[in-house]
C-alpha cells in the first residue's frame, strides 16, 4: 500500500470526532470525562471499553485491545491503514488519491496492479477450457459427480488447466504480458532463460479470492487419483496463504448477518456447503490455522463451528486450532462427523438442513471435545479403560478455570464411567493442590508474557517513546544508538524508519508508521506500542528513556559474557583463556560503572 502523507491523515483525523465514529459501531455511555461501552473485540459481560475525547483514542481494560481512529476502523473494516483513511475521507469528502508515492512504491504498486490482472485473466481462461474443451469435459464431470451444480461451478469461477503445459504460458504471451512476471507471480515456470511452462497441468482450477473477491491465486486439484493431490500457487506478492481464507468474500455478508463462522478443511467443503445453504463457511488454506485467518473473523462473529475431517487430520487440526482460540472472546463448537465423512460428503448426501441439525446443533464446547477425543481412546466397559479415561478427562477438566464449568462435565464423567460426582470431584481437587505445590498452575497461566525476552521488552517500551517523543531520536544518534541496535527483527525495521524520517526532517507520529508497515502484525506491534505511552508523565519520559538505554546495554553485555563463559569450556590454549577472562571482568566492569554514574546525561533535547 502506499504512503499517505501525514498531512492528509491529520487533516482526515481532524475531520472526525473519535466518540461519533465508534458510536456508530457501539452502543456509549458517559461516565466523567470518557465514554465506555461493550467491546466489540472480545466478548464481555461488563463494559470495559473506554473512549477518551480528549485524547481522541479508545482502550479496552479487558483485551488491552487500544488505539485511535483509524485503528478502529481498521479492526472493524478489517483493512489496512491507508484504505481505513480512504474510508474516512469519502464519508467527509476528501479526496485523498491519488497519493504521492515514492518511485520504488509507484513501481511495487504497478507490478501488485498488472499481477492481479493477469490473474484475472487467467482465471477467465482456465474457465473457458473447463467448460468448452474436451479435457476440460472430464473435469467437469467429476465436479458434477461430486455434487456440484453448473450454477455453483460458475459462482465460484472454477476451471480446468490441461495437461499440455504451454496453454496459459501461450495465452499470456499472445496479450503481451510480462512472461518474467508472471514466473514471480506463480503462474508460470521459467525452465531456462527464457522458456517457460505452466505451473498447474491438468488441474481442476480453484480461484483463491482475497477479502474483497480479486483473484490472488489459485488451487490446483487432480482430476480423480493421483499425487500431489492439490498444488497451490507458491507464495508471491500478492498471496499469503497464511493470510487468506477459502471462501471468505462470498461468505462475508452471511458471516455478518448471523455472526457466526463455519470452518473447514478443504475447498470442496466450502463450496459445497454454500451450495447447500450453508453460506458462512470458509477454509484455511491445507495449513493449519493461523492467527492473522482468525483476525479475519475477529470481531465480526460471536460463534465459530470448527467442523473438520473426521480422521486424524482433521482431529489434530481441530485440537490446533481450539489452542490458537483459546483467548477469543467468541464462542467456540467443534462440531463431529461420522467417521470418514468430510463436510462435503455430508452435506451432499443429506442436504443443508439436516446438517444444521445433525452436525451444527449437537456441535459442543471445546472441552467437549477434548472429552471425547479421550473417551474414544478406552474402552469403557473395562474396568481399566474407564480408569485411564478418567486419568485422561482429569487432565481436561483441571486445567478449566470456573467450578461451576467442572462441576458440569464432572457430572458428565461420573454417569459414563458409573463413578460417583464426590469421589471424582475429590481426587480431582487432590490432584489440583499437588498441581498447584509445584507451581505448574502459575508457570502454566502465565505463558504469554513470559513469551516475550528481556531484552524486546526494552527495545519495545523504548519504541514507544520515541514514537511517542521522536526529539529524543537526534540525542540517541549522538549515542551511537541506532538501527541495528535493536535485536528483534520488527523493532529495528520501525527503528530504522524512525531514524530515517528523522533524518529527513518528516513527521513522526503512529499514523505515519502504520501507513508505512501495512501488515496485522507490525500494525498490532505499533498501535501496542503507541497506546503504551500513554500511561507516562511528560516529565518522566527522558529518565525512562536513559533507563531504556542502560537496560538494553546491560542485556547486551550480559549475553556476551554468558557466551563467553559457556565458550571457556571449549578452549584449549591458555592465550585464549586469559583473553577471554579478561573481556568477561572488562563487561562486568562496564556495566558497574553504567549503574554508578548519574541519570540523563548526555540525553539533551
Ligand atoms: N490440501 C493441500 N495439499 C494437499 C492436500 C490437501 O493443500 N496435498 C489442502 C487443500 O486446501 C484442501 C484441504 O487441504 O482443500 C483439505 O484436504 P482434503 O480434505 O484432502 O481435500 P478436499 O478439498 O476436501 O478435496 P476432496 O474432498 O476432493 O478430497
Ligand atoms: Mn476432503
Amino acid at each position: 500500500m502506499g504512503y499517505i502523507p501525514g498531512e492528509v491523515v491529520e487533516e482526515v483525523h481532524s475531520r472526525f470526532d473519535i466518540v461519533e465514529v465508534i458510536s456508530s459501531y457501539i452502543d456509549l455511555r458517559k461516565t466523567g470525562k470518557n465514554y465506555v461501552g461493550f467491546c466489540p473485540f472480545h466478548s464481555e459481560k461488563n463494559p470495559s471499553f473506554t473512549v477518551s475525547p480528549e485524547k481522541q483514542i479508545y482502550y479496552c481494560f479487558g483485551c488491552q485491545n487500544g488505539g485511535n481512529l483509524f485503528s478502529f476502523i481498521m479492526q472493524m473494516e478489517n483493512c489496512s491503514f491507508p484504505d481505513a483513511v480512504r474510508f474516512l475521507a469519502q464519508r467527509s469528502g476528501i479526496n485523498v488519491d491519488p497519493f504521492p508515492a515514492s518511485p520504488a512504491e509507484q513501481k511495487a504498486r504497478a507490478r501488485r496492479e498488472m499481477l492481479l490482472q493477469m490473474y484475472t485473466r487467467a482465471q477467465k481462461y482456465y474457465q473457458d477450457l473447463l467448460w468448452k474443451t474436451a479435457g476440460g469435459k472430464e473435469a467437469l464431470n467429476y465436479l458434477l459427480k461430486r455434487g456440484l451444480t453448473n450454477e455453483t461451478i460458475l459462482d465460484f469461477g472454477l476451471g480446468y488447466a490441461p495437461q499440455s503445459g504451454g496453454s496459459l504460458t501461450g495465452e499470456l504471451r499472445k496479450s503481451g504480458l510480462d512472461l518474467k512476471l508472471a514466473v514471480q507471480g506463480g503462474l508460470i515456470r521459467e525452465k531456462s532463460s527464457r522458456r517457460f511452462y505452466d505451473y498447474f497441468r491438468g488441474r481442476l482450477i480453484f480461484p483463491i479470492g482475497d477479502s474483497s473477491g480479486r483473484v490472488i491465486a489459485f488451487g490446483g486439484r487432480i482430476v480423480g487419483w493421483g499425487e500431489p493431490k492439490y498444488l497451490n500457487t507458491p507464495e508471491s506478492p500478492l498471496f499469503n496463504k497464511r493470510r487468506i481464507l477459502y471462501g471468505l468474500h462470498s461468505a462475508l455478508p452471511t458471516v455478518r448477518r448471523k455472526k457466526e463462522a463455519l470452518l473447514v478443511e478443504g475447498y470442496l467443503d466450502v463450496i459445497t456447503l454454500h451450495q447447500h445453504g450453508l453460506k458462512e463457511a470458509v477454509a484455511p488454506l491445507g495449513t493449519a490455522l493461523t492467527e492473522d485467518q482468525l483476525s479475519l473473523l475477529r470481531g465480526r462473529v460471536e460463534r465459530i463451528y470448527l467442523v473438520f475431517d473426521a480422521d486424524t487430520g482433521g482431529e489434530t487440526a481441530a485440537l490446533r486450532g481450539l489452542e490458537l482460540f483459546k483467548n477469543e472472546g467468541c464462542q467456540i463448537r467443534v462440531a463431529r462427523l461420522p467417521r470418514g465423512k468430510d463436510p462435503a460428503d455430508f452435506v451432499c448426501a443429506h442436504g443443508g438442513e439436516v446438517f444444521r441439525q445433525k452436525v451444527l446443533l449437537p456441535a459442543g464446547s471445546p472441552t467437549d471435545y477434548r472429552l471425547y477425543l479421550c473417551k474414544k481412546r478406552f474402552n469403557l466397559k473395562e474396568k481399566e479403560g474407564r480408569i485411564s479415561y478418567w486419568q485422561a478427562a482429569r487432565k481436561v477438566i483441571g486445567a478449566l478455570r470456573g467450578n461451576l464449568e467442572r462441576e458440569e462435565y464432572l457430572k458428565k464423567i461420573a454417569g459414563e464411567i458409573n463413578v460417583s460426582l464426590e469421589v471424582l470431584r475429590e481426587d480431582l481437587e487432590n490432584k489440583i493442590r499437588s498441581f498447584s505445590t509445584q507451581g505448574k498452575v502459575t508457570v502454566l497461566n502465565n505463558v504469554k508474557k513470559s513469551d516475550i525476552s528481556p531484552r524486546e521488552l526494552v527495545e519495545r517500551e523504548l519504541l514507544s517513546y520515541l514514537i511517542r517523543y521522536p526529539d529524543y531520536l537526534q540525542a540517541l544518534r549522538a549515542q551511537e544508538v541506532k538501527a541495528d541496535s535493536f535485536l528483534t527483527g520488527p523493532h529495528r525495521e520501525i527503528a530504522r524508519y524512525l531514524f530515517d524520517l528523522e533524518q529527513g526532517g518528516y513527521q513522526i507520529n503512529e499514523a505515519v508508521l502504520l501507513s508505512y508497515f501495512s501488515g496485522p502484525e507490525m500494525q498490532r506491534l505499533i498501535m501496542q506500542m503507541a497506546v503504551a505511552t500513554d500511561l507516562v508523565e511528560e516529565v518522566r519520559v527522558q529518565k525512562a528513556i536513559t533507563d531504556c538505554l542502560k537496560k538494553i546495554k546491560t542485556l547486551h553485555w550480559a549475553a556476551e559474557r554468558e557466551m563467553l563463559i559457556k565458550s571457556l569450556q571449549d578452549s584449549e590454549k591458555i592465550k585464549e583463556i586469559s583473553a577471554t577472562l579478561k573481556r568477561i571482568s572488562e563487561l562486568k566492569k562496564w556495566e558497574e560503572e553504567l549503574y554508578r554514574s548519574g541519570e540523563g546525561e548526555d540525553l539533551d533535547v
